[in-house]
């Protein structure tokens, strides 16, 4: 196992601990809706938003258990939007982390349910952090409520429903919602959750990294959709081109595809090279690029 791989197995037990924690009866009851929150947000998942706020934390000179709460708020937002992201409205996909999706396995309302009840948790979540200053609890929540909404990843899930993407750029600042904005407020709650304030041009080369891997990070997920093994996704392939979504390869071709993505990375990387204990971070952005699910 590589360095890399073993900080991500760690991160996402670290995480999937707390989010069992968050999750339990005493936090969400003991309902259908709330089995519905814990089938769609633990056992299963890379965890690579988790793992963005910890790692971010950790090179800032944080404590693991000031970020251990945001990582998990983080991952609950992502578990909603993709509870949301299946249903038969949206995108209307069966399968999701290698098993049926949520609406497949608690019908239709207990999903749109279970995926509002996860956002609103989040914030719970995050806003119960008493390991960080409350300026920092502001900013985390504040931030997180910035990259879910209507100019985050909701407002990307708008336009990716719209027929009016007309080209790569128009695409790409789609993506960067839909996409690069949890990956981004992933990042920035790793930095909230730190000693701080970071200095603005920290913030910045933080930023730059998140969107750099955000598209990156979409655009991988586009070529999957084409050519990646459902098995090992776990989750159905042609799903864009069932749904008639713009992707990357409505512009370009797997190849162009796949070394945009690598621009992207190289740009992500060259943003955090420069800080000391940023290596983690750098693998990560280069194991995204080839990885499989
Ligand atoms: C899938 O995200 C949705 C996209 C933004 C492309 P992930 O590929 O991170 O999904 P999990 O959390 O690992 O299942
Ligand atoms: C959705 O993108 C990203 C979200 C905001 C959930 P996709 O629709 O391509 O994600 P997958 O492929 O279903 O995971
Ligand atoms: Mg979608
Ligand atoms: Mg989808
Ligand atoms: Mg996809």
């Amino acid at each position: 196992m590589t360095p890399l791989e073993a900080a991500l197995r760690d991160a996402a037990l670290r995480t999937e601990a707390t989010l069992e924690e968050c999750l339990s009866a005493a936090h969400s009851g003991d309902t259908p809706l709330a089995e519905a929150m814990r089938y769609a947000t633990l056992g299963g998942g890379k965890r690579i938003r988790a793992f963005l706020t910890l790692r971010f934390c950790a090179l800032f000179g944080g404590e693991e258990e000031a970020a251990l709460p945001f990582a998990a708020a983080m991952e609950m937002v992502h578990a909603y939007s993709l509870i949301h992201d299946d249903l038969p409205c949206m995108d209307n996909d069966d399968m999701r982390r290698g098993k049926p999706s949520c609406h497949k396995a608690f019908g239709e309302a207990n999903a749109l349910l279970a995926g509002d009840a996860l956002l609103a948790q989040a914030f719970e979540v995050a806003a119960s952090n008493t390991h960080v200053s409350d300026a920092a609890v502001r900013r985390a929540v504040a931030e997180l409520g910035r990259g879910a909404g209507a100019l985050g990843m909701t407002g990307g899930q708008y336009f990716d429903r719209s027929e009016t993407c007309a080209d790569l750029d128009e695409l790409h600042s789609l993506q960067r919602l839909k996409t690069g904005a949890l990956i981004r407020s992933a990042s920035l709650l790793g930095c909230f959750a730190a000693p701080g304030p970071l200095p603005e041009n920290a913030i910045r080369d933080v930023c730059r990294y998140a969107d750099g891997l955000g598209f990156a990070f979409q655009i991988v997920d586009d070529l999957l959709d084409v050519r990646g093994d459902a098995a090992q996704l776990g989750k159905p392939v042609g799903s864009d081109v069932k749904n008639g979504t713009k992707t990357v390869l409505s512009f370009l071709t797997p190849d162009q595809a796949q070394r945009l993505a690598k621009e992207c990375t190289a740009d992500a990387v060259a943003a955090i090279r420069p800080y000391p204990g940023s290596e983690l971070l750098c693998s990560l952005a280069e194991y995204l690029l080839s990885r499989d699910h």
